[in-house]
């Protein structure tokens, strides 16, 4: 019986997940395998009941639009509903109950956690699911006066609130002020959709621009920050930390971060 993963969504033909656990797979010689699943938004819970009675099954990944609607289908043993508000992996609880967790935080957090962000000012765009889990990392570490640029600034504020983040909402037309760090949670500068047309001058010359969009790798607004000087942090290294944490706990094992060089040129 080959144990195995996958990811959830609708649509999720594009998605990089299945490359990203079959080459940890492959490359710790283990025997399992991971896919990609489309499930539409009202099969979510027959589709949990099915997979609970599968002996194979580690779990999934959950992406676009299920990453809220899952938590009705399962526990919550880390109290993400009441912190994050969202899930992107869902694993077996001890007790052998279907349980969620969210590692977009840990992978957002990862390639910077160097950075000591405590009391610094920074600057996000978006106020979607990825946001989230970005803005509850930044509350974690302490983060100064949050600019959370937004098409709906109300949204923007309600999520400000939720986290207990000082700062101010407002529309993506207000550009950003200074700030340690800016970083892009929207699909802006994804191929198919309109570039993220951002004033960067007003960032200091040692701020750091992230980009969560993967596809392409530069971005619009990276290519902005880099022709400025700035340090940059691309989608994958997003992407690749949040299936890491989540490799760790759907295979029991810690994937080989000593090979991300080639896993990157495998995703691009
Ligand atoms: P994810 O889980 O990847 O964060 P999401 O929850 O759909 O996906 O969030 C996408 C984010 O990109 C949202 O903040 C969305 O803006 P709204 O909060 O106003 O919906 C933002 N976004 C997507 N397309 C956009 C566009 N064309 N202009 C401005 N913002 C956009």
């Amino acid at each position: 019986m080959t144990a195995y993963a996958e990811v959830i969504g609708d649509p999720i033909a594009h998605s990089k997940s299945p490359l990203i656990h079959r080459f940890w797979l492959e490359a710790l010689g283990l025997d399992g395998d991971y896919r990609a699943t489309r499930v539409a938004p009202d099969e979510l819970g027959a589709f949990f009941a099915e997979r609970a009675a599968d002996p194979a099954w580690r779990g999934c990944n959950v992406t676009v639009p299920h990453k809220v609607a899952c938590l009705d289908h399962l526990a919550d043993p880390g109290g993400v509903r009441a912190s994050i508000g969202a899930i992107n992996t869902v694993f077996r609880a001890e007790d052998g109950s279907l349980a969620g967790t969210n590692t977009d935080a840990a992978g957002f957090w990862a390639p910077i956690a160097d950075l000591d962000l405590a009391g610094r000012p920074v600057t996000v765009i978006g106020a979607g699911g990825a946001a989230r889990a970005i803005l509850w990392a930044l509350a974690r570490v302490g983060v100064g006066r949050v600019t959370l640029l937004n098409r709906n600034p109300l949204k923007g504020a309600a999520l400000l609130a939720s986290f207990g983040l000082k700062g101010e909402a407002l529309p993506l037309a207000a550009g950003t002020p200074p700030a340690a760090l800016l970083v892009n949670a929207t699909s802006l500068g994804m191929t198919g959709q309109p570039p993220l047309d951002l004033d960067l001058s007003p960032l200091p010359a040692e701020a750091l621009v992230y980009d969560i969009v993967y596809a392409p790798l530069e971005t619009p607004v990276l290519a902005a920050a880099r022709a400025r000087g700035l340090d940059t942090v691309d989608g994958l290294e997003m992407l690749v930390g949040q299936a890491a944490v989540a490799f760790a706990i759907l295979f029991g094992q810690e994937p080989p971060r000593d090979r991300d060089d080639e896993l990157r040129d495998l995703l691009t």
